[in-house]
């Protein structure tokens, strides 16, 4: 009888998310009787009525480890515990769907379930694990936040277009005598800014895990631009805030969404910096969402290809209830409890924060 492995993609999109849809059903081609089914839109297209399931054979994943986003699309609003269900009256309540979606799977003769996701993903994977189901997870993040992997795939992508856009800010910012506020992603962790700020060779850096001081910050930019170069670029991470302040956020109005939507902190740097005593011209560029699309870098599609044969692997194995991880240069895996337990932020002590003040990129602090 054939066995069937349900992938489905949660979240954010990110670079690579194709690649390792590939990965696992080039991996399970390879043994007697697996086929590989994929639900749209995370768990949504289970939970929906018709499902919406697709088969993800060779005819639907020849080529796409090129592709950005995911064929099987995603959404952050679909989580089966807190599922966001229209009433009879037309209101909207959130409902545990974990049930139905266990039946649904029963329904559909899965015998196993690979979800690829980030930290949210990762924790519905774990509850469903501990209601009985054979699941699987796969850390995705642009943000790279996720402990129990030291990278995630789409990480390079985004740090890669990020320092393509840093350095076109500083040809700009020479060209005109200005201080150029690039904001990048990175809710509780600031790893695309501090790796473009090393990339790029940025005069500040500032990051979530460092409140900042805006007269540091201030005394930092005037040295460097009145009796330096007469320019200077700043990486801020969307999550970074002052000392004493708070992150610039706005809640989303989205059905089921239940983050605070962050973006913008570049705009309220500038007006600090200029309320500081800052006389230069600032100009601020937010990248938002370009962080996130578009082809994966090759380190990118590598890791995420490498991620789906492992999963697939363990799927093999029966290592359910485990997330696989990239950790000392090895392929591996580790429990889904012990990969949801903290996240990845930029450690104080770390050689990397200690290196990036070595050449003279200041951390507001
Ligand atoms: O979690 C990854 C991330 O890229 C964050 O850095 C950012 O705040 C968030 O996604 C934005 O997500 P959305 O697609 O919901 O706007």
């Amino acid at each position: 009888m054939t066995k069937k492995v349900l992938v489905l993609t949660g979240g954010g999109d990110c670079p690579g998310l194709n690649a390792v849809i590939r990965g696992i059903a080039k991996r399970a081609k390879q043994e007697k009787g697996w086929q590989i089914i994929g639900s749209i839109e995370a768990y949504n297209g289970l939970l929906r009525d018709p499902m919406e399931i697709i088969k993800l054979n060779n005819k639907a994943t020849a080529g796409i480890h090129v592709k950005g986003g995911t064929i099987l699309k995603t959404t952050n609003k679909g989580n089966p515990f807190d599922f966001p269900t229209k009433q009879g009256d037309g209101s909207i309540k959130t409902i545990d769907r974990s049930d139905d979606l266990i039946e649904k799977l029963n329904e559909l003769g899965v015998n196993a379930v690979i979800s690829i996701g980030g930290d949210g993903s990762q924790r519905i994977a774990q509850k469903l694990f501990e209601k009985g189901l054979s699941i699987i997870g796969v850390p995705k993040t642009i943000d790279n936040d996720l402990s129990a992997t030291d990278f995630t795939f789409g990480f390079k992508t985004a740090v890669q277009i990020a320092t393509d856009s840093f350095d076109k800010l500083v040809s700009t910012a020479e060209s005109h005598h200005r201080v150029m506020i690039m904001e990048v992603m990175g809710r509780d962790a600031g790893w695309i800014a501090l790796h473009t700020a090393i990339a790029g060779g940025a005069e500040v850096c500032l990051i979530p895990e460092i409140p900042y001081d805006i007269n540091k910050v201030v005394s930092k930019i005037n040295k460097r631009y009145f009796k330096g170069r007469g320019f200077a670029n700043i990486v801020i991470a969307e999550g970074a805030k002052p000392k004493d302040g708070t992150i610039v956020s706005q809640k989303s109005d989205e059905l089921g969404y239940k983050n605070v939507r962050l973006g913008g902190v570049a705009f309220e740097l500038s007006r600090q910096l200029k309320e500081a005593g800052c006389k230069a011209d600032i100009r601020e560029t937010v990248l938002g969402h370009i962080q996130r699309g578009g082809t994966p870098v090759a380190f990118d599609r590598i890791l995420a290809t490498l991620f789906g044969v492992k999963a697939f692997e363990l799927v093999l194995e029966r290592g359910f209830g485990k997330m696989v991880s990239y950790l000392n240069n090895e392929i591996t895996s580790v429990t889904l409890k012990e990969a949801t337990e903290s996240y990845n932020a930029i450690s104080k002590d770390s050689f990397i924060l200690k290196a990036a003040r070595n050449i003279g990129i200041a951390l507001g602090d």
